[in-house]
């Protein structure tokens, strides 16, 4: 049977059944993560199921860190247990030797040099981590990426592409519930994310491919084969339309995603997609993107913008990708680029703040992004300036302007923009809910609460649209659509600060005469074409 693969199959990469966001994807960070969030989850829910069972009973408590294990139950569960200590030997071993290696160091590195240390550290990060200090005198590891890598915590034995018929609404929050085989309309693919077999499934959503083939070269019999068969249709797929009318276009696609195009050269920023037939059809979903995308642009390394689910899925219809640069080496700044690299990605660019690529009628420009990370040193985000069509769009994603005079500086070199996309998401997580297993002591509660990972009051996205000449401001990136909710953890609140934020801006805005918008639903703007004169 020749059949395409169908735009309702759900593609979510697992490693050890945990879905990847990209600090479980980066093997060290990955490794602390197994240690000290998902074993623990694990090992609570076996110790007392009918409280996770009973706290996920309150919707409100959707988002919590609380198993919920589906059809597997508590013996799925403990299977999961019992099979990641078998087969996860590397991650965890790496895990103890990072937090035996910063004990070392926090008691021998009191100032004298380093170099004798090297033999006291422990085996697994040898070859992987550079000893050395920062300016304020405090020992730390420095890790080689691209090395940790090739390290045996890379485990590639344990990653799973698991592919779904449908998408489930009902699907748990996947930071807090593993995703355990064998569940209704699930097939597993036990290949590495950088496998070329998944290139060739992902172009079925477009090209109809020969399916027992497929199936063969997966290595699928019985129930699986079964089961692979039945994410496929014979249906034609919809076939994309440029934007041939002159103007700038752009299409919304759900929370931080947005497709420009100008003359059918596409930009398209932080790709997060919904899938049809997901129950909520008020979205453009992968479905919907044209067969090569131009450039992908990635404003910073948070799930909800780094999607390793739909980059894989587009790996082969990318031209390029360009992400913001890191500062190298640190837990918690973890590099995007390598990390693409090492899943199969040939055509990534860095960007560094101020720095800009030109591609095609596109120019791309990475302003600085303040705020958001919890006051770690995180260089790997930027604010993702495209010029396109003689226009400028600002994409500010969940920046706080902390400090605003940096866009007095910025614009001053910039120009002024047309459109400032920005996220209220002025609330935010407590710190440690991303950043605890990385930390070396946990941190009091109080300061993780005052360091939570929050975005813009209105206030201040007012007044960076003020400072850069913005004539319309887009709110995204709230996490409020109910589709992508098993990745963001939120569930729509109409009472939720954020959402009266957005109303306030509107109103701000709207005083000087500029439109704010929500942006929640499929939407569509255009914009005729621009003074060419204006660039970065
Ligand atoms: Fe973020
Ligand atoms: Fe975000």
């Amino acid at each position: 049977m020749c059949a395409y693969l169908s735009p309702s199959t759900v593609v979510q990469p697992l490693i050890h059944r945990w879905y990847a966001v990209p600090f479980v994807a980066a093997p060290h960070t990955g490794a602390l993560n197994l240690t000290k969030r998902h074993l623990p989850a694990l090992r609570s829910y076996l110790k007392g199921p009918e409280r996770h069972a009973r706290a996920l009973s309150n919707p409100d408590m959707f988002g919590a860190p609380f198993i919920d294990p589906g059809p597997a139950g508590p013996a799925g569960i403990a299977e999961l247990l019992e099979r990641t200590l078998a087969t996860g030997e590397p991650r965890v071993r790496m895990a103890e030797d990072i937090d035996a290696g910063r004990t070392m160091l926090r008691k021998l590195g009191d100032g004298r040099g380093l170099a004798g240390l090297y033999g006291e550290l422990p085996q697994s990060l040898r070859g992987l981590t550079e000893l050395v200090y920062d300016t304020g005198n405090n020992p730390c590891l420095r890790f080689f990426e691209s090395l940790v890598y090739r390290s045996a915590a890379a485990q590639p034995e344990a990653q799973v592409v698991s592919l779904l018929e449908r998408h489930d609404p009902e699907q748990p929050f996947v930071y807090s519930s593993p995703i355990l085989p064998n569940g209704p309309g699930r097939t597993d693919l036990e290949v590495p994310f950088c496998s070329e077999l998944l290139d060739e499934l992902f172009a079925a959503r477009l090209h109809s491919v020969d399916v027992e083939e497929l199936a063969d070269r997966f290595g699928l019999d019985g129930a699986r084969r079964e089961g692979f068969r039945r994410l496929f249709t014979e249906e034609e797929p919809r076939r994309y339309q440029p934007n041939l009318t002159g103007e700038v276009r752009m299409r919304f696609f759900g929370h931080a995603s947005v497709v420009l195009d100008f003359g059918g050269f596409t930009v398209m920023t932080d790709p997060t997609l919904g899938y049809d037939g997901d129950g909520f059809e008020q979205h453009y979903s992968i479905a919907d993107l044209p067969e090569t995308i131009d450039v992908v642009v990635l404003s910073h390394g948070h799930s909800d913008h780094f999607s390793l689910e739909t980059l894989l899925q587009l790996r082969r219809r990318i031209g390029t990708i360009v992400v913001p640069q890191c500062s190298g080496g640190s837990l918690a700044d973890i590099g995007l680029r390598v990390m693409l690299e090492h899943y199969g990605f040939t055509n990534v660019v860095e960007l560094g703040d101020m720095q800009s690529l030109e591609t095609g009628p596109a120019k791309i420009t990475a302003l600085p992004f303040l705020g958001e990370h919890g006051e770690l040193d995180i260089r790997a985000k930027m604010v993702p300036m495209v010029r396109l069509g003689g226009r400028g769009f600002l994409f500010a994603t969940d920046t706080s302007p902390v400090d605003p005079t940096i866009y007095d500086l910025v614009a001053e070199e910039i120009g002024t923009i047309d459109a400032l996309f920005i996220g209220l998401e002025c609330v935010g997580a407590p710190m440690s809910w991303l950043y605890g297993p990385l930390l070396e002591a946990p941190l009091a509660r109080e300061h993780s609460e005052d360091r939570a990972l929050k975005g813009s009051f209105a206030a201040p996205a007012d007044r960076l649209a003020e400072q850069l000449g913005a004539r319309q401001i887009f709110v995204y990136a709230l996490g409020i659509e109910p589709w992508l909710k098993h990745l963001t953890g939120c569930r729509y609140d109409p009472e939720a600060e954020q959402l009266k934020q957005e109303v306030i801006l509107r109103d701000l805005a709207g005083a000087r005469d500029v439109k704010s918008e929500l942006l929640y639903v499929t939407a569509e703007r255009f914009w005729p074409v621009g003074d060419a004169r204006v660039t970065v």
